[in-house]
């Protein structure tokens, strides 16, 4: 058969829209400049927000926000991947796709397991998936109200989905901002409870089927912080000490502790109707201090048996994502952390640890005991891979000495974590990191006074190509940045604080391996 040009010229065109780009992650991926070696990616093109995230038969969900045709932020689908590890990652195709109520915004996804939506049977409940939907054309008429929530079915454990037709099931009572439904059931009252978020507090509805909601409390216009408009919320029960406490997750933009993107949290009671903040209304807390963890949201129906409340985060920040100088793919995932409510002098406080499956990348292992640092101990011999490892560092008391650990490279590029007692501050310095003239807000030295009075007890740093995830305080005080060095970041330094002595009980440097 013959084709002539204009249909040649059409084919071409055709195949080059990326039906699913890159769904599969070539090897030669994991070599390109900056990919991250064990978080999360898409192979190509945009993405931000996790969305969705559900375990089910076997399999922790990730959707997320995703743009299939650039690099860029752009009309919203729910891109796709699935881990049974939280660690390796298959990747799928699309599972939401733009319609004419709008782009697919970011939302939740529940096993409906007493099939109360009626899309499946008892043998076989549906995923359900209650997201937001932004129509374009309408905020282009200059209209307000819209971001409505929608609702989609899978009945084949998420490998396809059908929208739901009466959508959206939410509508909008005229305010601009109103998106990003959490959905959980609520075991005593037998109901879904949504929370969501609108301009700058949340709302909460409930239903019995998750078609129609009613909305039943208000939270947050007067609470905690209000630099910027309130997204992604999240509420789900913690026990510390034996008692059940209540968290709320709310990310805002702008407005985090070191600018931009940041996700408050508050802890309290919720009674199936309304949640009731334990702290001053004023007082306010951060899950993570650094730049870049934002909109992260916890998984839903993770087995009692494991019992574990399980967050992922996006790995960057509104005030450069789109410019970040990555191509082919832009933005990363954190790695999965397990959200714990801990007791401080000053009250419960959420903290944050990666997941112990990240124990599955450990390669060699080197241990220094009993170490005595005057100056500086050069530790870049026992890294055995250059862009990617776990520090930890366990001092010899609660340590009261300054110190910075120093990460370098050939050309003298570094990123530097510093701890200055006087102020009780941990930072990190990304001034001299690397490429930073993509955005005059990505450079800077970001640091958290510590909410501990006492000194340092350990330390753990997770190291990959192009972030670093700094752990202190058993996970109270958490610090997660970007950093693109030219080359990777190879050595390693420890320095003692000017004229002072730092014992260090022992310091484990473990190999991670990539996941490709
Ligand atoms: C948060 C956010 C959400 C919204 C989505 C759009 O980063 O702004 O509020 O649903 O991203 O992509």
């Amino acid at each position: 058969m013959r084709l002539s040009l204009p249909i040649i010229l059409l084919l071409f065109v055709g195949c080059k829209q990326p039906a699913d780009p890159g769904q599969t992650l070539a090897k030669s991926m994991m070599n390109e400049k900056h990919r991250p070696q064990f978080h999360f990616t898409p192979a190509a093109n945009w993405m931000n927000d996790p969305n969705g995230m559900v375990y089910h038969k076997g399999e922790y969900h990730l959707f997320y926000q995703y743009y299939p045709h650039g690099n860029v932020w752009g009309p919203m689908h729910w891109g796709h991947a699935v881990t049974k590890d939280l660690i390796r990652w298959e990747h799928l195709p699309i599972a939401l796709y733009p319609d004419s109520l709008g782009y697919i915004f970011s939302g939740s996804a529940v096993v409906d397991h007493k099939n109360t939506s009626g899309f499946g049977t008892l043998d076989n409940p549906p995923l359900v998936s209650i997201y937001t939907y932004h129509d374009p054309e309408q905020e282009k008429a200059g209209r307000i109200d819209y971001q409505t929530q929608g609702i989609a079915y899978s009945l084949d454990h998420g490998r396809t989905w059908t929208k739901y037709d009466k959508n959206p099931v939410l509508k909008n009572p005229g305010i601009k901002d109103f998106r990003d439904p959490k959905v959980f059931w609520y075991e005593k009252t037998q109901t879904w409870i949504m929370i969501l978020a609108v301009l700058d507090h949340v709302q909460l509805f409930t239903s019995t089927d998750l078609k129609e909601w009613k909305k039943i409390s208000e939270f947050g216009a007067d609470q905690g912080s209000h630099g910027g408009v309130w997204e992604c919320p999240d509420l789900f029960p913690l026990f510390v000490d034996g008692k059940e406490k209540w968290v709320m997750l709310v990310s805002l933009n702008n407005g985090a502790p070191n600018g931009g993107s940041g996700t408050q949290y508050f802890i309290g009671s919720f009674n199936g109707i309304t949640f009731k903040n334990e702290n001053p209304k004023d007082k306010i807390l951060w899950i993570d201090y650094g730049k870049d963890n934002y909109a992260g949201v916890t998984w839903s129906d993770v087995p009692k048996e494991d019992g574990r409340r399980l967050f992922i985060g996006w790995m960057s920040n509104w005030n450069y994502a789109n410019v970040v100088p990555t191509t082919v793919w832009r933005s990363a995932m954190t790695t999965p952390r397990e959200l714990k409510l801990m007791n401080t002098p000053s009250g419960s406080r959420l903290i944050s640890i990666p997941v112990t499956e990240i124990k599955s990348l450990y390669g060699k292992q080197s241990k220094q005991e009993a170490q005595t640092i005057t100056a500086s101990l050069d530790l870049t011999s026992e890294i055995t891979r250059d862009s990617q490892y776990e520090l930890m560092i366990d001092f010899d008391t609660l340590t009261n000495q300054g110190f910075s650990i120093e990460l370098s490279n050939a050309i003298n590029e570094k990123l530097i974590v510093t701890y200055t007692p006087a102020q009780n501050r941990l930072s990190v310095d990304r001034t001299m990191a690397g490429n930073h003239d993509f955005s005059s807000d990505f450079s800077g030295v970001h640091s958290v006074q510590r909410e501990i009075q006492r000194g340092i007890s350990s330390l753990r740093l997770i190291v990959d190509c192009s972030s670093i995830e700094l752990f202190a305080d058993d996970g109270l005080t958490v610090i997660t940045e970007l950093v693109f060095p030219s080359e990777v970041f190879g050595n390693l330094k420890l320095h003692a604080a000017e004229n002072e002595t730092l014992k260090i009980n022992r310091i484990t440097i473990t190999e991670l391996k990539r996941i490709w």
